[in-house]
């Protein structure tokens, strides 16, 4: 056991009790709903969270990048769901040997992105992707119809249902507004499923995803599996949209201050190579908090270099070289993304270490 202040920062830390109760609570409110429960591997791209929602029950993943998906495979993990658009040579190439392994179900919006997967002369489970509202990929809900029918038509190609992605949830200020439009997208996607049923496609997987709509779109009549990835560890984005308080979030950056030459500024060696950029743009690095994990209302994380932040605020007077604090990230699966390992902390000591893999 090593305790923080020996570890050299930055460092990626993950609280233990945090985790299990996140991946346990999920899971409950999934199996509660007799929901399946195919969690996003993006979160933490760990063998050991995957496991941890294994044994919790999930069904199996939801994959977004080919790296993720071999990971998965070759840890012997079934029913994935590799949920991006299979498009280019290598991604082709990729997608038919990995079908070729068994056990993969791929996403899939159009003819033109399937056909080419056809040469494989390998069965391709896939499921329809729908927009709901997000407006990225997927079909609009009413040419469903037509493009599941026309994919499925190819040869090798077995239609098992339907997926959505409402990422656009993650827009709303209001969390009732937030829930209602989830509700809706899992509405949406089921009437969907039944109208692909009425034209005579098998159709009975119905596929919602995000944290934000992990207390709604499942729920909605007629949906069969949920897809939340960000939900194992939280994230300040996730608290500021209602989804968990603080003390759910469980990873965090640990960082020293190193400098505090201007008043009303401290300098930590957290920058956005240790937090991601992302939310930058929303005004803040992410949740700055004492050793210990309570959020500190008085020091914003105001901005970043790469290896050095930029604390502001009436706090930062407090704050000496030397100083440890811990940040919750504004986006807990881009700051995974950008580290080969985190510690796992218990009653604030590290008590293991587990590999991040398969990053860009
Ligand atoms: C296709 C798909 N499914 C599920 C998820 C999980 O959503 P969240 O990150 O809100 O948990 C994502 C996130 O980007 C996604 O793109």
């Amino acid at each position: 056991m090593t305790s923080l202040d020996a570890l050299a920062t930055p460092a990626l830390l993950v609280d233990r009790a945090r985790l299990d109760r996140n991946v346990a609570s999920m899971a409950s409110a999934m199996r509660g709903a007799g929901v399946a429960l195919r969690p996003h591997f993006k979160t933490s791209k760990c063998l050991e969270v995957a496991r941890r929602q294994l044994d919790q029950g999930a069904i199996g993943f939801t994959c977004s990048t080919p790296a993720e998906v071999r990971l998965l495979q070759d840890e012997g993990v079934g029913d994935l769901l590799w949920a991006h658009q299979p498009v280019g040579p290598a991604k082709v190439a990729f997608a038919i040997g990995a079908l070729r392994r068994g056990g993969l179900t791929l996403g899939l919006d159009s003819v033109e992105v399937a056909a080419p997967l056809a040469s494989g002369g390998v069965p391709v489970p896939f499921l329809l992707e729908v927009d709901t509202g997000l407006g990225r990929t997927g079909v609009d809900p009413d040419r469903a119809v037509e493009t599941a029918t026309r994919i499925a038509s190819l040869p090798g190609f077995a239609l098992r249902g339907v997926m959505t992605h409402e990422g656009h949830l993650g827009t709303y200020g209001d969390r009732t507004a937030l829930e209602e439009a989830g509700t809706r997208a899992g509405e949406l996607l089921a009437s969907v499923a039944a109208k692909l049923r009425a034209a005579g496609l098998d159709c009975p997987i119905v596929s919602v995803g995000s944290t934000p709509g992990a207390t709604s779109a499942p729920f909605a009549e007629g949906v069969t599996e949920a897809r939340p990835g960000t939900y194992v560890y939280y994230d300040s984005g996730q608290v500021r949209l209602g989804s968990a308080t603080p003390d759910r979030c469980a990873q965090t950056v640990l960082t020293r201050v190193v400098s505090t030459q201007r008043r009303g500024t401290a300098i930590v060696d957290a920058g956005i190579k240790a937090m991601s950029s992302d939310g930058l743009a929303g005004g803040s690095l992410g949740t700055v908090c004492d050793v210990a994990g309570r959020p500190l209302e008085d020091v914003l994380f105001a901005n970043g270099n790469e290896e050095h932040g930029y604390l502001t605020g009436e706090g930062t007077a407090r704050l000496r070289p030397g100083d440890l604090l811990r940040v919750i990230p504004n986006h807990a699966c881009g700051t995974t993304n950008m580290w080969s390992r985190l510690h796992v902390v218990e009653d604030g000591r590290v008590v293991d270490r587990w590999p991040i893999r398969a990053r860009h």
